[in-house]
């Protein structure tokens, strides 16, 4: 892992939830990753993602899709949708003040406001003053306001980009904490076959691994008939969401965030399983 600047860590909500149940979290997921966080020597920045909390709420409302006259209670479920992850939010960030660790959470929707489903404001100086007095920054995903939509989703993808593109700290490092290795071409949950991509290269609008010495849309690469499609196109479309990061030399890793030392090890500079993504300039084709 990179010396200095800061690390920031998405902890997934695959990872510390079981999204098909609703309001399920594993706290030990959770301790666990506190715990590794412990003796870290770097500033480091958390973002967790909505998992069982924001994930079902946002749904059943269709906040993401901004204001419909066809869904009653909307209004209301743009403020379930944040009161979820609030509640999520202060048992996340309880743990970490339980483990020592200065964790101090961050209103994401006071701090972003969208256009058509994209940041057009982003107030990060709480998120850099926090830093400059030692403190463990913790945002998450969040319903926010959305100026031509009504509303929408800022999912901690974005979020992740933001901070790496407009944090005055250096952005160093960013680490993925999934519930497997990283990007596989099968689901390894239901296929032992499965192999991690160790590299993955982000060019414009495409993303290309590494088969037979060249190249291939990761796509290509995928074995699409073992059911885990849904699994598989949600988180592809997060990674994606990484090459809008400006700064191409931060080093970005997708690890396994249940498994017990995994992080410590990673930040200690050990070779442990992990997906790197390597955000390259992309073609003039894409824009
Ligand atoms: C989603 O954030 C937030 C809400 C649904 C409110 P993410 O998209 O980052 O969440 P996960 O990591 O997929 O659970």
């Amino acid at each position: 892992m990179k010396e200095g600047g800061v690390l920031v860590v998405k902890i997934g909500g695959s990872c510390f939830s079981d999204k098909k149940v609703p309001k399920s979290l594993f706290i030990d997921v959770i301790d666990g990753v506190c715990e590794q966080l412990q003796s870290i020597g770097m500033p480091v920045v958390i973002v967790h993602g909505g998992g069982s909390y924001g994930h079902p709420i946002a749904k059943k409302y269709a906040i993401h899709d901004g204001h419909r006259d066809d869904i009653p209670d909307q209004t209301m479920g743009f403020c379930l949708t944040h009161d979820a992850m609030v509640e999520l939010n202060h048992v996340i960030v309880g743990r970490f003040l339980e483990h020592g660790l200065p964790a101090y959470p961050v209103q994401t929707s006071a701090v972003f406001v969208h256009r058509n489903g994209v940041v057009i404001n982003s107030n990060l100086a709480p998120v850099d003053a926090l830093l400059d007095q030692g403190f463990m920054p913790v945002l998450f995903g969040d319903s926010v306001i959305d100026e031509s939509r009504g509303f929408g989703i800022i999912s901690g993808d974005s979020i992740v980009v933001e901070l790496a593109n407009g944090l005055d700290h250096e952005v160093n490092n960013i680490v993925y904490l999934m519930d497997v290795d990283g990007l596989h071409d099968k689901n390894p949950k239901l296929d032992e076959t499965a192999t991690l991509f160790t590299e993955v290269f982000l060019k414009g609008e495409r993303m290309l691994v590494q088969q037979d010495e060249t190249l291939v849309s990761i796509e290509d690469a995928i074995d699409q008939a073992d059911g885990s499609i849904d699994v598989t196109g949600g988180i592809l479309k997060k990674i994606r969401a990484l090459r809008y990061i400006k700064r191409h030399d931060i080093t970005i890793a997708l690890i396994n965030g249940r498994a017990a030392s995994r992080l410590a090890a990673l930040i200690a500079g050990d070779d442990v399983p992990r997906t790197r993504i390597v955000i390259q300039d992309g073609d003039d084709a894409d824009g």
